[in-house]
Parts: C-alpha cells; sequence; structure tokens
C-alpha cells in the first residue's frame, strides 16, 4: 500500500519559487491524512513574570519563582483565564471592545529528514485579513501616517482606521533556557515593555548603555530572558555586560522567535526569523521587509506599478478587498516613486517594500510561509529547515528530538501584548509529544 501521507515529488511552490531538489512544498503535503490538535491560545493581559511572582498570583507565586509548571495548576483553565483578562480588570487597565477573550489554533506537523512542515488553522474576529501596516495617506500636500493597532490613541478614539498587520508567531527552545518547558512565553515578559506597568519608552531607554543609542539603538523595551539581568527580578535596566551576553548566546541560552506576518512576509511566500535574549532581535542578515518611505521626509521610494496593479496607489475602500494586493513587493509590483504622479487626496501607500530576493543569511530561513485566508479562516502552512545551518540565533532540531513551543496569533489589528499565547508545548520530531511531527515516508 502506498503510504497515505506521501506528498508530491515534484515541487508544486507557488509563486514560481525555487526551492532545494529534496524538500517538499509544504502546500503538496496531505493534510488531511496529519492528525490536528487544536490549541487554545488564551488572552494573557498584562500577566507580566513580575506579576506572577507577586502576591496577588494568588497561590501560585512561590511555585512560579521555583519553577513550577504553569499547567500543573492551570490545566484547562485557557478559556476562563482568557475570557476574564480581556475585559477592564487588575491585570487589563486598557481593555480593547469587543475582543475575543480566546483563539483556538488547530496544528498539524509532520517532518522528513531536512524539514519541520507546520499547517496551522484559525479564525479572525474580523471579516478580513489584517494586512495592512505601516501605511501613508496623501491628504492633498504630503504624506501622512495613516491608521494603526487598535490600542493606538487615535485608533481608540475613531480618528484612524485600525489596520494593523495579523501574525503568527512560533517560539522554540531546546532545552538550553532553565524552566520554558514549565513556564513558556512568560520567561520572556516583563514589567517595563511596551503596554506593561511602569513601561520603559524614549529617553530612559536610549541613555541605558547597552539597549539605548550607544548598544542596541532601541526606544523601548521588548521581550528579553532573566539570564541577561543581574538582579532576581529581571529588571528591564539591569542588563549584564555584553561579554556575559555573548556567552550565553553562544551557549544557545536563547529562544527562537518566528513570525508569520501578514503584512510584512506573507505576500512573499515567507515568514521572519529572530531570537529573544537581552531583547526581541533578529537573525544575522536582512529581513524580507524594509521601510520604502523615508520617515523624516515622509517621502516614499516606490509606488505600485498601474501597469501591474491597476493603479499607483490604492484607496480607503480597498481595505478588505482581496483582489487588490496590500503589500509592494519589489521584484514583482513595484516601480520608483513618482512625486509628480498627479497624487490625489486620499491615496494610500505601504510603508514597508519586501523583496524575497534582498532577503539574506540566518533572517531569510522561513522562505516558505504560504498562508491563505477564506471565509474568516486563516490557513498556514510553513516550511523549516531542521537544522538551518545558523546555530548562532536558531534552534537546530533533529529526527527523534522534543522541544518546546509557545505560540501567539495577534488577531484584530493588534500589537505587543494585545495577542492571545498558548501555555508551553513539547513538540516531538517523529516522536510522542503534544504535538507530534509525523514522520513523512
Ligand atoms: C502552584 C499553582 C500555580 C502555578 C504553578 C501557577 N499558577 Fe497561576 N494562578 C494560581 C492560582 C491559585 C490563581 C488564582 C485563581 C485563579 O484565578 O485560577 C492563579 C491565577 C493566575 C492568573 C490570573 C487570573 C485572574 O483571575 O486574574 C494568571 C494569568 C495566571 N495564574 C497565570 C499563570 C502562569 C502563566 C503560570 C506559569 C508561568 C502560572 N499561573 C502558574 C495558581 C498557580
Amino acid at each position: 500500500m502506498r503510504n497515505p501521507i506521501r506528498y508530491a515529488a515534484t515541487l508544486l511552490l507557488t509563486s514560481g519559487l525555487a526551492a532545494s531538489a529534496l524538500a517538499a512544498d509544504p502546500q503538496s503535503i496531505q493534510w488531511s491524512n496529519v492528525p490536528a490538535k487544536t490549541i487554545t491560545l488564551f488572552y494573557p493581559g498584562q500577566s507580566t513574570y513580575d506579576w506572577l511572582l507577586s502576591p496577588a498570583h494568588t497561590k501560585g507565586d512561590k511555585q512560579v519563582a521555583q519553577g513550577k509548571a504553569c499547567l500543573s495548576c492551570h490545566e484547562g483553565d485557557e478559556k476562563d483565564l482568557g475570557n476574564k483578562l480581556v475585559k477592564a480588570g487588575a491585570l487589563e487597565p486598557t481593555p480593547i471592545p469587543d475582543k475575543a477573550g480566546v483563539v483556538d489554533v488547530a496544528v498539524q506537523a509532520a517532518h522528513d529528514a531536512e524539514f519541520l512542515y507546520l499547517r496551522l488553522q484559525w479564525k479572525t474576529r474580523l471579516n478580513r485579513e489584517g494586512r495592512m501596516h505601516d501605511y501613508v495617506r496623501f491628504d492633498g500636500k504630503q504624506w501622512k501616517w495613516y491608521g494603526g493597532d487598535r490600542n493606538e490613541k487615535e485608533v481608540r478614539a475613531g480618528e484612524q482606521p485600525p489596520l494593523y498587520e495579523d501574525r503568527l508567531a512560533i517560539m522554540i527552545d531546546d532545552g538550553k533556557v532553565p524552566t520554558f518547558p514549565q513556564q513558556g512565553c512568560w520567561l520572556t515578559c516583563h514589567n517595563g515593555m511596551r503596554d506593561t506597568q511602569n513601561s520603559a519608552v524614549g529617553d530612559p531607554v536610549k541613555k541605558h548603555p547597552l539597549l539605548g543609542d550607544a548598544g542596541l539603538k532601541q526606544t523601548d523595551v521588548r521581550k528579553y530572558l532573566k539570564s541577561t539581568r543581574i538582579d532576581d527580578a529581571a529588571t528591564w535596566d539591569k542588563t549584564k555586560s555584553r561579554e556575559e551576553i555573548d556567552k550565553v548566546k553562544a551557549a544557545g541560552g536563547f529562544l527562537d522567535l518566528m513570525q508569520w506576518r501578514v503584512a510584512r512576509s506573507a505576500a512573499i511566500g515567507m515568514a521572519d526569523d529572530g531570537y529573544v535574549l537581552e531583547y526581541r532581535l533578529a537573525d544575522e542578515g536582512k529581513d524580507p521587509f524594509s521601510w520604502q518611505i523615508n520617515r523624516s521626509t515622509m517621502t516614499p521610494t516606490y509606488m505600485f506599478d498601474a501597469a501591474k496593479v491597476g493603479a499607483k496607489a490604492l484607496r480607503a475602500e480597498d481595505i478588505g478587498n482581496p483582489a487588490k494586493p496590500a503589500a509592494l513587493i519589489k521584484e514583482t509590483n513595484a516601480v520608483p516613486y513618482d512625486p509628480n504622479a498627479g497624487w490625489k487626496e486620499g491615496d494610500i501607500l505601504p510603508g514597508r517594500m519586501l523583496s524575497r530576493a534582498d532577503a539574506k543569511g540566518s533572517a531569510a530561513d522561513n522562505d516558505a510561509a504560504f498562508g491563505t485566508w477564506k471565509d474568516g479562516t486563516y490557513t498556514l502552512v510553513w516550511r523549516r529547515k531542521l537544522d538551518t545551518g545558523h546555530p548562532a540565533d536558531d534552534k537546530i532540531m533533529k529526527v527523534g528530538g522534543k522541544y518546546t513551543v509557545g505560540i501567539a496569533v495577534h488577531d484584530d489589528n493588534v500589537t505587543t501584548r494585545f495577542h492571545h499565547v498558548s501555555f508551553p508545548l513539547s513538540l516531538g520530531i517523529g516522536v510522542d509529544a503534544d504535538i507530534k511531527a509525523l514522520t513523512l515516508k
């Protein structure tokens, strides 16, 4: 009998992408024969690691400090937690109206000798994709930022439309980040980060020797691991020295973090590739996306190629119209910006440019992530090399190995903590685990 989950030997990658001769197109796998596991992602509010260690985390604080697993006390709690935390309360000072407490993600996994293949499906709250991000609008005289995430002041006030990309993110550990199998993504989440309590933004960050102008050139605080801070509370500004952090990295003490971004990577069949250590950082090389608007002069560098797209820009009524493109793609639909092209008030353009050709190095590892949105549901198939060849900022997986993953979805035009997250899950490459990747033959 033929193997029921055999995949096509010929490559059928859409967009005419070239791929290694051994690789299977994740779209050609017979996914209907791969079992699906439904994972309930829940809204975490401001349940940072600091909060988990505080007395407010009744009967959980001391055990969390000892490294105890969230699921040892919270098995089956996802729905209750999400539906409570999504509303105004101690852990949610700024709720977003009508937001869902939970998002169910159906996960399927398979592997061969070279790749891990994933298929993920989840429903969206809105009846459209979140595929517009960092857009600009011509007001008759100049280009100005247009739209934003649903937590933004102008969006909350109804002065700007909610426009922000949907995302699916996966964090991976190979046992080198202490207690990640027990406590997952919460290990990366601390007060001081954007949209948490006492978030540090602007000057205090810019002046910080390691994170600011003299170092990583950041202006806010994002995910980080305790192993990069000197104090027990893992305070955002109490960083270890560059040399000490580099040692942790060289020993593999970072988390892999890959994000399929509906605006900034999906249109070219990619996902980004980053890692979490002293900050949320991009892998070495070049991301699939870059700025195409000069943010000092607010002048675009490119516009749509009217011969291919039908117009040089989009209009507000095109939001949510799947027949229109939303991304400027260097190789296929962009031409240099012409300031004298007869711009009209209300023309809108993406501030970002996507390019497969420009994406390079470890940052370009996720070169086959194909998602579609239909009738309110995303279906994403994703191929990732078990061994990417970039151990400095990726987790290298092996057939027979077991890893820990955390999954998050940004749904409905949100960013930062306004996402839905999973408790940590084990992922087995051909071996039993919460998610077992089936061996393809
Ligand atoms: C030793 C048991 C225990 C452990 C371990 C534990 N918790 Fe809790 N947690 C509790 C109890 C008890 C409560 C309060 C009762 C409730 O709401 O379920 C609570 C409440 C919470 C709440 C707030 C719910 C609300 O009502 O506001 C969140 C969020 C939470 N825990 C997350 C976590 C996470 C994330 C972890 C793992 C990093 C974790 N907990 C580990 C016992 C635990």
